[in-house]
C-alpha cells in the first residue's frame, strides 16, 4: 500500500462504507420484519378489544398499573392478569365491579369506576388480548407479574 492516502482512496472508503452499511441496514430491516410477523396477533384485535383499549385509556388504568412492564408501580401488572385469574374474563369483570374493598390495613384498594356492562366486557377482552401477545422474552416473567 502506498504511503499517501489519496483522494481516490478516500472516495473508495466513502462509497464502500456507504454500500456496506446500506446493505446491513436492509438486512436488519428484513430481519426485524420477520421477527414481528412471528409475534403478531393483530387478527385478535376485534371491535370489542379496541373498545376495551379505549376504556383502559379514558380511565387511566395505567396511572396505577403496568401493562407488559410499562406504566405505574402502584398496583399489580395486568399484562397477564387474564392468566392469573384462571383464564377468565368473568373473574376480571367481577373483580373490577367489586372494588373498592376498604378496611384491610396496609392494603391498597382500587377505586370503583362505574363501568357499564359493555365497557367491563370490553376491558376484560382487552386484558385477555394483552395476555396473548407473544412478547420476545415471555414478559411478565412470572404469574404474579
Ligand atoms: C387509583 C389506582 C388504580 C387505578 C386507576 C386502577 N386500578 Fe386496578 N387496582 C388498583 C389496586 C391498588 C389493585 C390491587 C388491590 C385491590 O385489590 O384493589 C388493583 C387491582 C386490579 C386488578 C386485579 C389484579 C390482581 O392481580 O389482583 C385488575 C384486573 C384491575 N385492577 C383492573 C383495572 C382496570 C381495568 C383499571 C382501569 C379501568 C384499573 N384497574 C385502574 C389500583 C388501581
Amino acid at each position: 500500500m502506498s504511503e499517501v492516502f489519496t483522494k481516490s482512496m478516500a472516495r473508495n472508503v466513502y462509497y464502500g462504507g456507504s454500500v456496506f452499511f446500506f446493505l446491513l441496514f436492509l438486512a436488519l430491516t428484513f430481519d426485524t420484519s420477520q421477527a414481528i410477523k412471528k409475534t403478531d396477533n393483530r387478527d385478535a384485535i376485534t371491535e370489542q378489544v379496541a373498545l376495551g383499549k379505549k376504556v383502559w385509556e379514558v380511565n387511566n388504568c395505567i396511572g396505577c398499573h403496568t401493562l407488559l412492564g410499562e406504566g405505574a408501580y402502584f398496583a399489580p401488572e395486568l399484562g397477564n392478569v387474564y392468566t392469573r385469574f384462571g383464564n377468565s374474563t368473568e373473574a376480571i369483570i367481577g373483580f373490577i365491579k367489586s372494588r373498592p374493598v376498604d378496611g384491610i390495613p396496609g392494603r391498597r384498594s382500587m377505586p370503583q369506576f362505574n363501568l357499564s356492562d359493555e365497557e367491563l366486557e370490553a376491558v376484560a377482552a382487552f386484558l385477555k388480548y394483552t395476555s396473548e401477545i407473544k412478547t420476545a422474552r415471555d414478559w411478565p416473567p412470572n404469574i404474579q407479574g
